[in-house]
């Protein structure tokens, strides 16, 4: 059985970002995966506080907060979902924490070798990041997130919510909850 962890990364429980992730999730469900979620705003946790144990003296994050039982989570999971709301052009700082913090799962000397990641290889990892300008071309950062989680040799995927400003938006948009659906097979295949 397949196991998909979902990273909830808005601090609004029941918003747009986290309407459409939920849709895959019980779309996940149904497909027979088993799936656990966080909330990374009803957690205690840090960003990376640069200390590099990770690389001197453990093979994982030595900070000791909630965010240890995301990562482990996230490094036992066959498929990702992170998602985030576009704060002020960038993901939220609750999911940057997130990010930040997957600095562990890289080896020591990552630039110098050919496989730079501690996970597991044969990992999927979808991107939702809502927001609310409906235009394509603004904050399209979801390349860039792709490119990080790519180097750790995940295979990625992204969906964008555009024109999503009340919190109730993402429950209309059939179109993106059915793009949601179909990235739930996408992950678990
Ligand atoms: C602090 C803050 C900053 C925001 N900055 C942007 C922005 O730069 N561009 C944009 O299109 N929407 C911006 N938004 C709107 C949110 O991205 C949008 O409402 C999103 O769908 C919220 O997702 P959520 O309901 O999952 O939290 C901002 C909202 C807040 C509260």
């Amino acid at each position: 059985m397949k196991k998909l962890v979902c990273v909830l990364g808005s601090p609004r429980a029941g918003g747009n970002s986290e309407t459409i992730a939920i849709r895959l999730v019980d779309k996940a469900k149904q497909l027979g995966a088993t799936t656990e979620c966080f909330r990374l705003h009803d957690m205690t946790l840090k960003g990376c506080s640069g200390c590099m144990g990770c690389k001197t003296q453990s093979d994982s994050c030595v900070v000791q907060d909630d965010m240890k039982s995301v990562l482990d989570a996230v490094a036992g999971a066959d498929a990702v979902v992170l998602t985030s709301p576009i704060y002020f052009g960038q993901i939220s700082g609750q999911l940057k924490c997130f990010v930040d913090r997957t600095f562990s799962y890289l080896v020591p000397d990552f630039f110098k070798t050919s496989n730079p990641s501690r996970l597991q290889p044969g990992k999927k990892l979808a991107l939702i990041l809502t927001q609310g300008d409906p235009n394509e071309s603004a904050h399209n950062i979801a390349p860039e997130y792709e490119e990080i989680f790519k180097f750790m040799g995940f295979e990625t995927y992204s969906l964008r919510g555009l024109g999503l400003g009340a919190p109730t938006d993402a429950a209309g948009r059939a179109e993106l909850l059915k793009e949601a659906e179909a990235l739930a097979g996408k992950l678990l295949s």
